[in-house]
């Protein structure tokens, strides 16, 4: 008989993962507790913008026509625990308000709720990012509330997902990382990732310790990856050396390699600067804080992007921004996505604002995000009109369309051609042929 899988929250991980599971020919029911977010995901629709999950979504909910109806969703906590014989955990654990550590409340109230219900053997597996040390702990709770006791085991199976590609990172990750305390559990997860595993996909098992630290491990050295080639570019900007063309060089070196050595304005999202604080806060709790201090660095290295950001554009304002207006180009954390959480580029546009900017910014898809979260912020329909009478324009989120901006067209409604590119990767010779002042972060100007 064919596994059910339930999957317990459906935001951004979620959503995604309930559709996978779907493709993969599990029948699945996905269980959140905001019912309009059930009413959308039930409609075919995505509450944000990830390329490829609604067409997935559409492929597999129940209702729509054609699809193969192996999707459903619910509120009733009941419901999904009754219905899975391996139930996913895709809450999330945001940072806790005014410090480092993970919020682990909805990951502890997921266990709490489910597990009353559990009267039959069940798999529960913990996807979110989490502080090393959680699953065990979760595993003796869970085996306590629920009737069936120790019949109902916990997996914990840390989630890589990118947004913008989590369709794609979910049916074929880089690898399956599975922290499993007995066969069983193994033996099933072997089964809900059979696709993936027969498409070469590494299945690797280790102890809950360890996978939960291989997720924290892993976001500690992509954001260790940014900010070292941001180090490198403020070295750059004092030696009137060029960032870019260091990256480029370092890159060919097959043991440093090119992903994730952008310098720019650094590293945003809802993960990236969460998670290495909650790794240090746990790090301090276990007593190994002083092998997590250089993370303090990497978050310090990665904010002083975004001042200096905001300095570069002062001195392109003569100095003050009063009365001054400033185009900005991004308000997402990243290019194709529409998820504002921690965004670089808002960040530098409020700031700019504070001291007296006329800042209007426009995204290609998180305007609506970025206009309930910073209403006082003026926003424009494109890069065009917000462009209009700016005395300098900030590209801060390289979304595709900014690349292939015509620099005469921008230059012909700006008060003054400037533009700082955050991203570095505009085409610096076109914009200076053009008449611009082109000015990039670890750069000569
Ligand atoms: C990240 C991890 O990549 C993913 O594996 C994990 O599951 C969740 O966190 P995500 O937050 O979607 O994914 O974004 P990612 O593509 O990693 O980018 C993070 C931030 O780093 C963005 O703000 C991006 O602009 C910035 N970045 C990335 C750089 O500044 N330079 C780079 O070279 C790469």
């Amino acid at each position: 008989m064919t596994l059910r899988i339930s999957v317990i929250g459906t935001g951004y991980l979620g959503a995604t993962h309930a559709a996978a599971m779907a493709e993969f020919g599990f029948e699945v029911l996905g269980l959140d507790i905001d019912p309009e977010k059930i009413a959308t995901l039930t409609a075919g629709r995505v509450p944000m913008y990830e390329p490829g999950l609604s067409e997935l979504l559409v492929k597999h909910v129940a209702g729509h026509e054609g699809s193969t109806g192996r999707l459903r969703f619910t509120t009733s906590v009941k419901e999904a625990a009754e219905f899975g014989d391996v139930l996913f955990i895709c809450v999330n654990t945001p940072q806790r308000k005014g410090e480092f550590a993970a919020d682990m409340s909805y990951v502890d109230a997921a266990i709490d709720d489910l597990a009353p219900h559990l009267t039959r053997p069940a798999l529960v597996v913990g996807k979110s990012t989490v502080p090393v040390g959680s699953a065990s702990r979760l595993a003796e709770r869970l085996a306590s509330l629920a009737p069936v006791g120790a019949d109902a085991e916990l997996a914990w199976n840390p989630e890589f997902l990118r947004e913008g590609f989590a369709v794609q990172d979910t049916l074929r990750p880089d690898r399956i990382v599975v922290g499993a305390h007995s066969e069983r559990a193994e033996r099933l997860l072997r089964e809900v990732y059979a696709e993936p595993i027969a498409a070469g996909v590494p299945f690797l098992v280790t102890d809950y310790a360890t996978a939960e630290l291989v997720k924290a491990a892993a976001n500690s050295f992509l954001a260790t990856k940014i900010s070292f080639i941001n180090a490198m570019a403020e070295v750059c900007e004092a030696a009137g050396a060029d960032v870019t063309q260091l990256s480029a060089a370092l890159a060919h070196d097959e043991r440093i390699g090119g992903k994730f050595l952008n310098s720019g304005l650094g590293f945003g999202g809802g993960c990236l600067p969460k998670d290495i604080r909650a790794f240090m806060a746990r790090a301090g709790e276990l007593g190994a804080d002083q092998a997590l201090t250089f993370l303090r660095e990497v978050d310090s290295i990665n904010m002083r992007r975004r001042s200096r950001m905001v300095e570069l554009a002062r001195e392109q304002c003569a100095g003050g921004f009063l009365g001054r207006r400033v185009a900005v180009l991004g308000a997402a954390f990243k290019p194709n996505s529409d998820d504002i959480r921690d965004s670089p580029a808002l960040n530098v546009a409020a700031q700019i604002q504070l001291q007296g900017a006329q800042v209007t910014v426009y995204d290609p898809k998180a305007m609506d995000n970025a206009r309930k979260m910073f209403p006082g912020l003026a926003y424009a329909d494109s890069a065009l009109e917000a462009a209009e009478g700016a005395h300098v324009v900030l590209h801060l989120t390289e979304w595709q369309e900014f690349r292939t901006l015509d620099p005469a067209e921008l230059g012909a409604v700006v008060a003054e051609r400037r533009l700082l590119d955050g991203r570095n990767v505009l085409d610096a010779d076109a914009w200076r042929a053009a008449g611009w002042t082109y000015r990039a972060l670890g750069r000569p100007s």
